[in-house]
């Protein structure tokens, strides 16, 4: 075959995919291809224009490296990220919502018990806030020893990872024998995503904002249960309703409060200190729904 035209060439370079044997991979592939040169031709792209698009697409790739990953970055503010978490976590009534995993989780962060100190060795102070809550199954029994992966901005809106090879508010919680956790670190701040790359030039074009709201993230996890990737928003943040990842679900937004006196003490806090609980309800696992989702984090995930 040759000679092929606007209208002949999509289904030629569909025919081209037969030889493909994962049948998902071939829907997806036929699919992809559909869906570009259908785009193509609706905006009618010249070369200058799909020059600068690979232009874009090379930029991209060459700001990631092992702690930037600016496929996440691009994913997320196009809404992928969370279009993809919307079709495959169509969250079942009483568990707790997914949102995006971003780009700065790590694996291998420091493991704490109840009441760990997730500010040791943190470089810059913020509010202190003593964090706790329940893991239990999304009809209320408790998890015992359900894990918390936890990890948040420093006070500067920047995360560890971006400027040093040292973890700084991140811990891996576990929950104690009644499902309780709890730890220490300091209330989140609203911050800028990173806007010096292609991504931030693309944002900027667009005009709008490039705010997150506060949030600390959250993986939470517990054998024989769906794992699930979450925030937990500030209440009356300004950014809420206009987060440049599109993440924010209003069950994930949480409200500090000021710790009592005697807590304050009991929990070995200061005396100004903010409190924040949030119970975590986690849906029974699916076969392979949790395989599934682990293997995205970890490919995702800068280690
Ligand atoms: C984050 O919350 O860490 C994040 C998520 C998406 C893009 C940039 C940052
Ligand atoms: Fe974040």
């Amino acid at each position: 075959m040759r000679q092929f035209t606007e209208d002949t060439l999509t289904d030629a370079v569909v025919a081209r995919l037969k030889g493909i044997k994962n049948p998902r991979f071939k829907q997806i592939m036929t699919s992809l291809i559909r869906h570009l040169h259908a785009f193509a031709k609706d905006v009618q792209l010249t070369e200058e224009e799909w020059f600068e698009g690979i232009k874009f697409l090379t930029a991209v790739g060459q700001k990631c490296d092992a702690k930037r990953q600016e496929f996440i970055l691009l994913s997320d503010v196009l809404g992928l990220s969370m279009m993809t978490v919307a079709i495959n976590h169509k969250t079942e009534p009483g568990a707790t919502e997914a949102t995006v995993l971003g780009p700065f989780f790590a694996h291998g962060a420091k493991e704490f018990g109840y009441g760990g100190d997730l500010r040791e060795g943190a470089t810059m102070k913020g509010e202190d806030v003593w964090v706790h809550g329940r893991v239990t199954s999304k009809d209320g029994k408790p998890i015992p020893g359900a894990m918390l992966d936890i990890w948040q901005a420093r006070a500067d809106g920047i995360y560890d990872l971006q400027t040093s090879d040292e973890f700084e508010l991140r811990g891996r919680v576990k929950a104690n024998d009644k499902g309780e956790y709890a730890f220490k670190s300091y209330k989140p701040k609203f911050y800028s995503i990173p806007m010096d790359g292609p991504v931030g030039d693309l944002v900027r074009a667009t005009g709008n904002h490039h705010m997150r709201p506060a949030h600390m993230h959250a993986i939470v996890s517990a054998p024989g249960y769906q794992q699930v990737i979450t925030h937990v928003f500030v209440e009356g943040d300004p950014y809420l309703d206009g987060d440049a990842v599109y993440a924010v679900k209003n069950s994930l937004v949480g409200k500090y409060r000021k710790l009592g006196a005697a807590e304050a003490k009991k929990n070995g806090m200061p005396e100004k200190s903010l409190e924040l609980e949030f119970n975590f309800k986690l849906s029974p696992d699916r076969v392979g729904a949790k395989k599934a989702r682990k293997k995205i984090a970890a490919s995702d995930a800068v280690a």
